[in-house]
């Protein structure tokens, strides 16, 4: 955009301020009647849900609307439910979340109301009874879980409105057998039904009045449970059973009296069970002709004897062994277990394995070894040709050797990670051609000696994170055509070259962060090999964008394809600047998150090649401009991150229309008044976090709180905690407080007189300003700045500073890096500067007016971009006013860059100014920088004598 088009734009701007003024009077009246909207305390709405878990709540919050499908409440501090916590008002509330909370009373009733509800969550709380009608009306209820709670004693009909409940989890509670045949009584539709940890000490068929014809699973685990006695055909679909016991010794004895009643069970679980090992045969006889899964963690019989027993049942295939201790794997422990195809035995304290320990095996096809001892990639491993999948994770192997998977020819997916692994070979995965999935992160790999160079066609992951990898040598992945995604994060990557990523042309997703990648040491191009990438992390490296304005070679100039780019968190010291066309070729990039990387510029132009962009975030970055004009190219954002970014207004929105905007996180910034117009520029808003702002409590923001309190669309999140910050009588007090009633006469009646004045004075204004626009903005300027002036002459304070500094922040690295330490640092001037020394929440236009009138002297720092910039126009016109006004040499002008003559014609003052004040030129002092400096010195010395003379010359021409 040219400076020419900006003045456009600020002059739309104006005009529509002056039209908002009326469609505030309109926008005030429509809210006659205040109906309950997304005005919450304590939850966020997003989609159907109400969240509110986290918050400290210690009651159900009152204003969450009812039209949610869900509500999460959990993690909170809610000690029990009343009758009207949830007065019936939310038709289609299906998910209830109240996990986590003191709730140690529920109220009769207290969920009647909730006639959608399917999923019901009560875990974790201090609930010890369950009264006749807690669950009144719920009959709609498929899923209920009360687990690690007190619940001893179980009324009567508790349960019984229930009659469509599907899903019963009341695992770790104090149940017995008749509490639950009580329960059973009531739910003949019960498919799932959990009572681990409770205190059953018999299951008894009888006590089960009604067979229950849909239960699949039955978890009744550690209980003491000493006799299990099944003499009818309750379950008559059960296939999932857990019946193991607590670590107390006691006796359970089992007796099934018909050998057809478990015929479905196909899976079992019978860890920790405390039963001989003939009563083990039987239970095992009871399953026989149906079992496939055995479970058997931390068993206390005979280990090599229940392998027996349970491959002798011929269905069986897959078998789970954890937890027993076992050190030795010896050669005839599998024997009999010929039909395993998965075996697991991860969780044990294994070192060694006999070479021919799985060779009855020769239908496995998956094998758990993690989680042990090994120090070396067992051989017996070696002769299982048919393996598909192998974990020797979280072991301590510290060496590959190129036998070790030579003959798994099979393997699709092998896990190696948490190991002590250092180097790779260049021949270990040579043969696996067929493998998908390769885990090796978390080792100490240092180097990748080319492992990955000729073999391994169909591996589509790698992980390599966690690692100590530092540089990645010329087509180290060369072999790895079909590879989508590959993890380098968190190692020490510090050099790329342009062929570190070659013959990757298939890869989607790069995770990159956390490495020591620097710009210097990354080569161009590196990333253009890989034309298919979608998603590119390289946040937390220490990548510095430099100054220059334009790159040579564009970083990413061949994925188009990639959808999403995260630089965030770069170290380092110093502001950086993106480069214009840093985004070039990323036609399709829909995300973008570069926060906390110390930029403090966008130029307007960065997101030209960027059209799709949805999602941006710039949260944390010193970009403390006033009319951020990149904005403008981003008519598509759904979600923009704004927050703590030293951003002064939101106007910016108003001339852009983000109309699919629904998602803003703009906190800790420095705005003072959200005018409506930016409310009205942003018709898809659903939520906008502003909290942390310097609010001003005027009638300025009446519109702005009575749409955050009504808006039945748009949740203004935590907008009952809002606090003025100016003017100082109201600080500290909340906005919400403020008493807007007063603001109405007033605003309605000046929005009458002016909505008719100003259509006659556009109609005149747009004819004057169509044939002398340069000579209107500016005489616009003076206007305002002699109106300023006019007020502040009456109130004269002693001055606070020796300069106030007037600069864009396009120059603010040359203001902090070299000003300021000569000034303040050397000649010990006290400078005011705007980012440091303005007062949050005050007008802008009074900040800047008290800084000049309380500083001896303006310094202005001028650019094409201060010229450019309104405020900074302002702040000029307003010191020279006080120059004309008060006869005192008061500005100093200095020049950052050369400035034609030409480009100075539209600013009458300055040039008038020019040929009699003084004036500085920083590129021509460019030998002389110290005389620079001195000069400097001598002009903020020099008294207030009125002396219209020139006090200082340069050797310089003026520009
Ligand atoms: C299961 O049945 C088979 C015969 O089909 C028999 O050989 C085996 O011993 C039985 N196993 C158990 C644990 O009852
Ligand atoms: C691979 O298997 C073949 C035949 O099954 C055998 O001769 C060879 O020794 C095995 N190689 C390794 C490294 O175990
Ligand atoms: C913004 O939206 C308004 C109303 O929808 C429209 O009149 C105006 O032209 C739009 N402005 C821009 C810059 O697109």
């Amino acid at each position: 955009m040219s400076s020419r088009t900006k003045k456009d734009t600020n002059w739309t701007r104006r005009t529509k301020q002056l039209k908002g003024l009326g469609l505030v009077c309109l926008y005030i009246l429509s809210f006659v009647t205040p109906v309950r909207g997304y005005f919450l305390k304590g939850c966020r709405i997003s989609g159907g849900d109400a969240k509110c878990d986290k918050k400290n709540l210690d009651a159900v919050p009152q204003d969450i609307p009812p039209t949610v499908e869900s509500i999460d409440l959990h993690k909170n501090k809610i000690p029990g439910i009343r009758t009207d916590d949830f007065r019936g008002e939310f038709p289609r509330l299906t998910n209830l979340n109240l996990g986590n909370n003191f709730i140690h009373y529920i109220d009769t009733g207290a969920f009647s109301g909730l006639i959608a509800l399917k999923t019901l969550n009560l875990n974790h709380n201090r609930i010890c009874n369950l009264s006749e009608n807690v669950f009144l009306h719920l009959n709609g209820l498929a899923e209920l879980r009360i687990t690690y709670n007190c619940i001893k004693k179980v009324e009567l009909n508790a349960f019984k409105p229930m009659t469509n409940l599907k899903i019963l989890d009341l695992s770790h509670n104090k149940l017995n057998i008749s509490n639950v045949a009580m329960m059973l009584r009531h739910l003949p539709n019960l498919q799932k039904l959990y009572l681990s940890a409770n205190a059953l000490n018999t299951f008894q068929s009888w006590e089960v009045t009604d067979a229950l014809v849909d239960l699949q699973v039955l978890d009744i685990s550690k209980n003491p449970i000493k006799v299990f006695n099944i003499t009818s055909d309750v379950f008559p679909t059960l296939t999932t059973l857990s019946v193991g016991s607590t670590t107390v010794r006691h006796n359970m004895t089992w007796n099934v009296s018909n050998k057809t009643f478990l015929n479905c069970v196909k899976s079992l679980d019978i860890s920790m069970i405390s039963m001989s090992l003939s009563g083990i045969e039987s239970l095992m006889e009871t399953v026989n002709s149906s079992l496939t899964y055995l479970s058997m963690d931390a068993m206390k019989q005979n280990l090599g004897k229940l392998i027996n027993i349970s491959c002798s049942i011929p269905t069986m295939t897959k078998l789970v062994i954890q937890k027993n201790k076992l050190h030795n794997i010896h050669s005839d422990l599998f024997t009999l277990c010929t039909s395993l195809t998965e075996l697991d035995l991860s969780n044990n304290l294994i070192t060694t394995i006999s070479d021919d320990a799985f060779r009855s095996l020769p239908n496995l096809l998956i094998l758990n070894l993690s989680n042990n001892n090994l120090s070396l990639v067992p051989a017996a491993t070696r002769n299982q040709s048919n393996l598909r999948t192998l974990d020797l994770s979280h072991c301590k192997i510290s060496a590959l050797e190129c036998s070790n998977f030579a003959n798994n020819t099979k393997l699709t997916q092998l896990s190696l990670y948490n190991n002590k692994i250092q180097t790779l070979k260049n021949c270990v995965f040579k043969n696996l051609r067929k493998l998908q999935v390769l885990k090796l992160q978390s080792n100490q790999i240092t180097t990748l000696n080319s492992a990955f160079i000729a073999s391994l066609p169909n591996l589509t992951t790698l992980h390599l994170e966690e690692n100590k990898i530092t540089t990645i040598k010329s087509k180290e992945f060369k072999g790895l055509g079909s590879l989508s995604k590959l993890s380098l994060q968190n190692n020490q990557i510090k050099t790329l070259n342009k062929e570190s990523f070659f013959g990757l042309m298939n890869l989607k997703q790069l995770q990159l962060e956390n490495n020591a990648l620097n710009a210097k040491e990354v080569q161009k191009g590196v990333f253009s090999p890989m034309i298919n990438l979608k998603t590119l992390d390289l946040s937390s490296n220490f990548i510095k964008f430099g100054k220059k304005q334009s790159l040579r070679v564009p970083p990413f100039s061949n994925l188009s394809r990639l959808e999403e780019l995260s630089i965030f968190n770069q170290g380092g010291r110093g502001h950086t600047i993106l480069p214009i066309n840093f985004l070039q070729g990323l036609s399709n990039l829909l995300s973008f998150n570069i926060r906390n990387t110390l930029l403090n510029d966008l130029d307007k132009d960065t997101f030209t090649w960027t059209p799709q962009l949805q999602i941006l975030d710039i949260r944390s970055n010193p970009l403390n401009s006033l009319f951020p004009d990149f904005f403008i190219q981003l008519r598509n954002l759904t979600k923009l991150y704004l927050s703590n970014s030293h951003f002064y207004s939101l106007d910016f929105l108003i001339d852009i229309n983000l109309t699919k905007l629904n998602y803003l996180q703009a906190k800790s910034n420095q705005y003072s008044v959200i005018r409506p117009e930016v409310i009205g520029s942003l018709p898809a808003l659903h939520y906008a976090d502003l909290r942390d702002n310097v609010f001003t409590c005027d009638c300025d923001n009446k519109a702005f709180m009575e749409w955050a309190e009504n808006s039945k669309q748009t949740q203004v999140y935590e907008a009952h905690n809002f606090q003025c910050n100016y003017p100082p009588s109201f600080k500290g007090k909340k906005l919400l407080d403020f008493d807007f009633r007063l603001c109405l006469l007033d605003v309605g009646f000046i929005a009458f007189v002016t909505t008719t004045s100003v259509t006659l004075l556009l109609m005149l204004v747009s004819l004057t300003y169509h044939f002398m626009r340069w000579q209107l903005v500016y005489a616009y300027y003076i206007f305002l700045a002699w109106l300023t002036d006019k007020k502040h002459k009456k109130k004269r304070a002693p001055y606070q500073y020796d300069a106030f500094v007037s600069y864009n922040t396009h120059d603010e690295l040359w203001v902090v890096q070299e000003l300021l330490p000569k000034l303040e640092g050397e000649q010990g001037w006290k400078l005011c500067l705007h980012h440091r020394n303005f007062e949050p929440g005050k007008p802008i236009i009074d900040n800047i007016t008290d800084a000049i009138y309380q500083s001896r002297k303006t310094l202005c720092v001028i650019s094409h971009k201060y010229l450019e910039s309104e405020w900074c126009l302002r702040e000029f016109q307003v010191a020279s006013f006080r120059l004309f006004d008060e006869k005192k040499d008061v500005l100093i002008l200095v020049f950052l860059e050369e400035i034609q003559r030409s480009k100075l014609s539209p600013y009458y003052r300055m040039r008038k100014l020019l040929k009699r004040q003084t004036y500085l030129s920083w590129p021509k002092a460019a030998e002389q920088t110290e005389l620079f400096w001195e000069k400097l010195r001598q002009a903020l010395q020099s008294g207030d004598q009125s002396d219209e003379g020139v006090l200082l010359h340069t050797t310089l021409n003026a520009p």
